[in-house]
């Protein structure tokens, strides 16, 4: 069945379209989801980049070719699919994507609830998926929680009976992970970047010249987003670690005040995974998006799709921190030396 699924089309870069690639694992948790439905809303939560909109955009014709009616909203990008012959939905969806008035990422997490029920209860749908991107960033961590009590909400309390529901909540912020875990309304989840086997095919897909598959590993560990932001600037570290640096903040203060632990962090992530490291540290890291903490045991069921390595460091890799990919670590280096004094 996976060899025979539609695979959609993404756009890698404005001039470069690429089937969605791999990910075969993660294919097949979503045709069990179909099947069992979800009992309560799966939160999944990885590295920036790793591919998880992209993962969500495929889902999203899995469960259109299962019967579903889809709703795939991506609330922080102001992106959507809707698989439904509710002309309504469409609009309603559009047009709140197309409003410049407010605050849209809130109406727009609101409409998908809304939609929800009317799917159940006015059109009389029995099978609906609702696949949420990025949500937490958008509305808000402080509202991170209700929202998933609310999506729990359509599963258990449904105005009419259905046969199916599939709710998938995608988040790249990790802080929401822990907020979300507090309570049991949410099924989380993590996803790593690709796996060396399959993102060798994706390397396959860009056009030459580009440096050999083992060096572009080495640098993005598997991360389709750090792909992409190499080949668009011609395959220059410099400039990306630069750019990286930049982007999180990664100031004089900020490395002189941490610089003991982040040169041990560059050498191996698992040195963060102690107990004398400053948990103000460990936050604005995750905050930052530069790693993932606390990584589950790499037992595939845990996992979407297949589990980061046990543990390696070339690619940033610990056994219960990780880099989110080698280029970030890199960056960090960068930064450590650039402002040491
Ligand atoms: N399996 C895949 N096949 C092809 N392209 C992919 C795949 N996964 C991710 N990409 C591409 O890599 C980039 C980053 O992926 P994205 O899904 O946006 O990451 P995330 O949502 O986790 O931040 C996008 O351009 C996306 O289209
Ligand atoms: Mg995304």
């Amino acid at each position: 069945m996976i060899s025979n699924v539609r695979r959609v089309k993404l756009k890698f870069t404005p001039d470069l379209e690429v089937e969605f690639t791999d990910r075969d694992r993660a294919l097949k948790q979503v045709y069990e989801l179909a099947e069992k439905g979800t009992a309560s809303p799966v939160v999944v939560y990885g590295p920036e980049g790793c591919g998880k909109s992209a993962w969500l955009k495929q889902t999203a014709e899995v469960l259109r070719e299962g019967g579903f009616d889809v709703i795939y909203a991506d609330v922080a990008h102001r992106d959507y699919v809707a698989h439904t012959d509710v002309r309504e939905v469409i609009e309603r969806v559009s047009e709140v994507i197309a409003d410049t008035t407010g605050y849209i990422p809130i109406k727009l997490a609101d409409l998908v609830v809304l939609l929800a029920n009317q799917l159940l209860k006015k059109w009389r749908k029995k099978k609906i998926a609702l696949l949420v991107d990025e949500v937490f960033q958008a509305i808000g961590l402080d509202k991170a929680e209700i929202y998933t009590k609310m999506l729990l909400n359509i599963i258990e309390y449904p105005p009419e009976s259905y046969e199916n529901i599939v709710i998938i909540v995608a988040t790249s912020e990790g802080l929401s992970r822990w907020r979300v875990g507090r309570h049991r309304w949410a099924w989380l989840m993590p996803m790593w970047n690709m796996s060396k086997e399959g993102f060798e095919e994706l390397y396959e897909k860009i056009p030459n010249p580009k440096p050999p598959y083992e060096e572009i590993w080495r640098l993005t560990g598997g991360n389709p987003y750090v792909l992409r932001s190499l080949y668009i600037n011609k395959w220059s570290t410099n400039i990306l670690t630069n750019i990286i640096v930049e982007e999180k903040r990664l100031t004089p203060e900020f490395i002189s005040k941490w610089r003991k632990w982040l040169e041990l962090t560059v050498e191996d992530p698992d040195n963060l995974w102690s107990p004398e490291v400053p948990e103000e540290l460990i936050n604005e890291l995750i905050a930052r998006n530069l790693i993932v903490y606390f990584l589950r045991d790499r037992d595939p069921e845990l996992w979407i799709d297949e589990p980061p390595p046990e543990r390696d460091l070339e690619v940033g890799v610990g056994r219960y921190v990780a880099w989110q990919s080698s280029i970030h670590r890199e960056a960090v280096k960068k930064a450590l030396e650039k402002f040491k004094h």
